[in-house]
């Protein structure tokens, strides 16, 4: 049953047990939302959930799952009551050159970074409409200009920004507004675990950060301001916000 008045707005993160996500799931309960903690790895998402307290509640989600997505929406409505807001985040950015990429690892990395998109859209769709909601999701810089041995992510990228424009284009009229954001360099543990996996990951990080126009990396908490400002201003709609430092220009 639900137990929380229906005046508290709703927001859905996926992949929200670290990183990215983590940074929304404490932005948004801080401008008074409920969060929910969609997310695969159960230890990631139950500390999460202590931490936050009662308005935040963890929802073991496989976002590549369709029943697993469907059961995140069912038991979202049956806990809170509505949905108001979806930001579908869960990703992973695994580079591997073309010759070396079976028609499994495709279908892996397209499934994880763009149809979990697609499934959670369709399932939440219906509840937003009725909220006057809206969805955010999370592309990459990458998407926009592609990046040497990143075939699959990439294209599952830049499949999320096309797909972001057309919902946004088709359900505006239905009141629900559709975002997308691009973010650069965001210090991550996914960042963090890519950057030891190299030869030398802290002559690397002084080499980015020195290539940054603002000479840093991105903190969660910045990325997730800008996706609650896209969630939650009425006149955002199909906007494709590059959140960089400066990285696209310089
Ligand atoms: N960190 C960056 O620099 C950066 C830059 C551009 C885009 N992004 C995108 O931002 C998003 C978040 O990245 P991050 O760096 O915070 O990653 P992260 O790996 O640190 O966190 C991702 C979370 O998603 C969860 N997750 C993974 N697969 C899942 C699944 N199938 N179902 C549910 N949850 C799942 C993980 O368990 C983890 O908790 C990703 O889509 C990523 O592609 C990140």
């Amino acid at each position: 049953m639900s137990d929380t008045t229906s005046q508290t707005r709703v927001a859905v993160i996926t992949g929200a047990g670290r990183g990215i996500g983590e940074g929304c799931a404490r932005a948004f309960l801080e401008q008074g939302f409920a969060v929910v903690i969609a997310e695969k790895e159960s230890s990631l998402g139950l500390k999460l959930e202590s931490e936050l307290g009662l308005k935040a509640r963890f929802i073991k989600t496989d976002v590549t799952n369709a029943s697993s997505v469907e059961h995140l929406i069912s038991q979202t409505i049956a806990k809170f009551g509505r949905i108001d807001v979806v930001i579908n985040n869960a990703g992973r950015n695994k580079r591997t050159p073309l010759l070396e990429i079976s028609q499994n690892d495709w279908e892996d990395g397209i499934l994880l970074n763009l149809s979990s998109v697609f499934l959670m859209c369709r399932a939440a769709m219906p509840e937003l409409i009725k909220t006057k909601g809206s969805i955010v999701n999370v592309s990459s810089l990458v998407g926009l200009q592609g990046q040497a041995e990143a075939v699959v992510y990439s294209a599952a990228k830049g499949g999320v920004i096309a797909l972001s424009k057309t919902l946004a284009l088709d359900f505006a009229p239905l009141g629900v507004r559709v975002n997308c954001i691009c973010p650069g360099d965001i210090w991550t543990p996914q960042y963090s675990e890519w950057l030891t996996e190299q030869a030398d990951g802290a002559a690397m990080l002084g080499s980015i950060n020195a290539r940054l126009p603002v000479g840093r990396l991105g903190t969660t908490l910045e990325t997730a301001q800008a996706i609650l400002f896209l969630a939650t201003n009425g006149f955002a709609n199909g906007v494709i916000l590059t959140l960089d430092g400066g990285k696209s220009i310089g």
